[in-house]
């Protein structure tokens, strides 16, 4: 039996959670061999709500679930973390932007950055939920100067599904056969849904077997403005779908993913296809030896590198307005991935490269 792994998640009591928590004990992110200790954090007034869904995990009775302890503070909930899940946070509600959260939201990630620098096992790999996700990453990782920026990542995992799942749906496919989808940007109504590198059967996505005009027109925007249909409709933002991204995201992160395909992951931008270095922007990755990098040589059509620029603009001005949030000691190390630490020293915490290895020297992995 493996060594159980220590999952740590913000949010735990609310609703994309309730969703996660009984599939991560279940094996379902891990795989069935691996053991999990759940660290669960929620804000003081949360705390009975989540006793009772601890307490309903524990009447599972699952093989897998080693532990569950419950925090009221990130602090002592980040202790030893090899994952911490950021989905505490304000969801919006009808008629709302994502980036209106930014100031409801921005102070959690602030401190939650600095208590997974100070707590967090040294190569915990954090994936952000809670919106707007993309800038609470950046606030986060530049809160925690003693880790690696390319530790923290945001979810755009859920707009990549929802972009298979439509294609897939229109064409009367299986999902599965709809490959190498990529959604660039930032997780709001700019990101873009990119098909140009999909094929289905050996045929080209865009211009063969959908129409240019269906695409741009119709596809785009419903994927885009997804979150809102659903809010439309629930009265609440996404929660079961999101808690699939969220498993998916990190299966691929840790575990790798799977061959001739790519994943979207919203990571520090290291400046890859002219996007501006220092913000959180979602690329096409692969994963491997629990590594993210970048798909680099893709194609890019002048439609393409418009759409990419105006949801890079967005970021750029969503971190302009939490500028006062981003302390100046680890600017450095965002625009220049190769140096994670405030120390300008790398960090290499997980024992598979030493800091004067060579791959550092041409890669972002780390
Ligand atoms: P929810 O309201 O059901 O649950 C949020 C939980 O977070 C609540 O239980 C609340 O008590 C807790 N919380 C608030 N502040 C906290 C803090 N500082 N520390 C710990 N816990 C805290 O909301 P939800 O539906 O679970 O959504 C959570 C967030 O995820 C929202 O911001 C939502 O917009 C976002 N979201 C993101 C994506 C994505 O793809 N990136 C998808 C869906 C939802
Ligand atoms: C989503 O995409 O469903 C979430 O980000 C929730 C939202 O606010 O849209």
């Amino acid at each position: 039996m493996k060594k159980p792994v220590r999952i740590a998640v913000t949010g735990a009591a609310g609703a994309i959670s309730s969703s996660l928590l009984f599939r991560v004990a279940s094996g379902e992110m891990f795989g069935t061999d691996q053991p999990v200790i759940l660290q669960l954090i929620e804000v003081p007034q949360a705390m009975e709500l989540l006793r009772g869904l601890a307490m309903e995990l524990e009447d599972c009775a699952l093989p897998l679930l080693h532990t569950i302890r419950i925090f009221d503070n990130p602090e002592a909930g980040f202790k030893n973390a090899h994952y911490a899940i950021l989905i505490g946070a304000r969801p919006r509600t009808a008629g709302m932007e994502r980036i209106d959260l930014l100031t409801a939201n921005a102070e959690i990630f602030e401190r939650q950055g600095k208590a997974l620098s100070a707590n967090a096992a040294r190569d915990v790999k954090v994936l952000v939920v809670g919106n707007p996700a993309n800038t609470n990453a950046l606030i986060a990782s530049r809160n925690a100067p003693d880790l690696s920026p390319t530790q923290f990542t945001a979810l755009t995992r859920l707009d990549h599904n929802r972009a298979k799942g439509m294609v897939a749906n229109h064409l009367g496919v299986n999902a599965e056969e709809v490959r190498k989808v990529i959604i660039w940007g930032n997780h709001s109504s700019t990101q873009y849904p990119d098909l140009h590198q999909s094929k289905i059967f050996g045929e080209a996505l865009v211009g063969q077997q959908l129409d240019e005009t269906f695409y741009r027109e119709t596809l785009i925007p419903r994927i885009q403005n997804r979150g809102s249909e659903i809010i439309n409709a629930r009265g609440h933002s996404s929660a079961a779908s999101a808690a699939q991204a969220i498993i998916d995201h990190m299966r691929d992160w840790a575990m790798g993913t799977e061959e001739n395909e790519l994943v979207s992951m919203a990571i520090v931008s290291d400046g890859s296809y002219g996007i501006e270095k220092g913000i959180v922007y979602s690329f096409p990755v692969r994963c491997r030896y629990g590594r993210y990098q970048i798909v680099n040589g893709l194609d890019i059509n002048e439609f393409s590198r418009k759409m990419m620029k105006s949801s890079e603009a967005e970021l750029l001005e969503e971190k302009a307005s939490v500028n006062h949030l981003l302390p100046k000691e680890t600017e450095q190390s965002h625009y220049k991935l190769r140096i994670c630490l405030r120390s300008g020293k790398f960090l290499a915490a997980d024992g598979l490269l030493d800091s004067g290895d060579p791959v550092l020297e041409t890669s972002r992995l780390l």
